[in-house]
């Protein structure tokens, strides 16, 4: 080495030319290799174990051609044509497995409140907030709370190696994510809601209740718990699905829309009860009877309606619970902030919140010096309204973006 620093100004040139290939060569073949791993054949992969429960095997769902034929498919718009084309898969090789997220499936009823929170690779600022705030994992007047973010991929070629390995880390950091191999789509909402349902059946089976949500709504985990322990013969072993409650509403048949459903997707004219996906609480009962009855319903793109369909067919329906607002809701006047945490620390969750706003309300809620107005009011006042409400959304203001 000494040596070749002393020689002539041309050998060193020639010596650090040679060492910058080398390296370059170096990381252009680790590049390389990671873009094997990423893209290697599933179905040449063995069967889950104990020990390698980490890549599923499932056979590339095949597109189903014949979805072609259905009249007036030609018309339809690219979205709505990949998802005929797909609709019948249903399996997926998973990326990112917790087979003991909730302490193996025999102990899994000690896991109180199983947070469920649907959340697109690329939003990593949201996890990173969630994690430090409402979905904190931690035990709760007694009560375990555990998180499971439920994902999909995005992307393709580097930028999705890139988002997948990001998740590697944060799952190394937090043991907090469950990924399958397909795209984190609007539309493939629902097929991710299956894909959680079978893995809970197989992993968590005795969980006592659920909240399945997204990843931008602010939920007072805190008085789920109050809520939940305070139910009356509902261990989680009985029938229990409450949210934001929408009846009487139906697909909507205009092309324009995000929610666009035609006849060619589902026919019915209407939809049945079910409730709003930014966030509902379900027993760990109701999560495995809508998981049977998925595996005879076609899927429907809109997740939280598709839930609704698997309700409706075991003979269940969705309650209303006046604490979860994902359509806005009312500020009690306009000359009130409307970040007040005296109004945030009475409710169950609301949707659209920035990052920045979630930190900001998780603390102030939990600051010993808040002054508000009113005691704090027992959650019994906030209770569950079965059967028919006003079915008129509230067009208070939404939060965040
Ligand atoms: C759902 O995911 C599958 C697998 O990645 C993909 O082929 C399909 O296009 C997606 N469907 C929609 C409607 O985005
Ligand atoms: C779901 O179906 C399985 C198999 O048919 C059955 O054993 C199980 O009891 C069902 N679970 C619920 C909660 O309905």
């Amino acid at each position: 080495m000494l040596r070749v620093l002393m020689m002539s100004g041309n050998g060193t040139r020639a010596f650090l030319l040679l060492l910058g290939t080398t390296l370059l060569v170096v990381y252009l073949h680790q590049d390389i290799l990671s873009v094997q791993e990423v893209t290697k054949d599933y179905s040449q992969m063995k069967p889950p174990t104990k020990n390698n429960s980490y890549v599923y095997s499932w056979p590339k769902c095949q597109q189903n051609t014949a979805a072609a034929n259905v009249a007036g498919f030609g018309s339809l718009p690219g979205n709505t044509k990949d998802f005929l084309y797909y609709r019948h898969c249903r399996h997926f090789p998973m990326l990112l497995d917790l087979p003991d997220k909730c302490g193996g499936a025999d102990r899994s009823g000690e896991v109180f409140l199983l947070l469920v929170i649907k959340s697109s690779p690329v939003n990593y600022e949201r996890r990173e907030v969630l994690r430090k705030t409402w979905a904190k994992e931690r035990r709760q007047d007694g009560a375990w709370i555990r998180r499971i973010f439920i994902s999909g991929t995005t992307d393709s070629g580097f930028e999705k190696m890139r988002l997948n390995k990001l998740l590697e880390m944060e799952q190394r950091e937090h043991s907090d994510i469950l990924q399958w191999d397909f795209s984190d789509t609007f539309y493939n909402l629902t097929l991710k809601q299956i894909l959680f349902l079978e893995w809970m059946e197989r992993n968590c089976p005795n969980a006592r209740f659920l909240l399945n949500g997204d990843d931008d709504v602010f939920a007072n985990t805190d008085n789920m718990v109050e809520y939940l322990q305070g139910l009356k013969d509902n261990d989680g072993s009985k029938h229990l699905f409450t949210g934001h409650l929408i009846i009487y509403a139906s697909p909507i048949r205009w092309s324009g829309s995000k929610y666009y459903v035609p006849v060619e997707v589902h026919k019915p004219n209407s939809y049945p009860p079910y409730c709003g996906g930014g966030g509902y609480l379900l027993s760990g009962y109701t999560a495995l009877v809508i998981y049977n009855m998925s595996q005879s319903i076609d899927i429907l793109p809109i997740d939280d309606v598709y839930m609704g369909m698997c309700l409706a067919k075991a003979g269940l329906g969705p309650s209303s619970h006046m604490g979860v607002k994902t359509l806005g809701f009312y500020i009690p006047s306009s000359t009130q902030d409307r970040y007040d945490p005296c109004y945030f620390r009475e409710l169950l969750l609301v949707h659209r919140f920035l990052p920045a706003h979630l930190y900001f309300m998780w603390q102030r809620i939990h600051d010993p010096n808040l002054k508000c107005g009113m005691k704090k009011a027992a959650l019994n006042n906030l209770k569950v309204v079965t059967g028919h409400v006003n079915t008129k959304r509230p067009l208070g203001t939404t939060l965040g973006q």
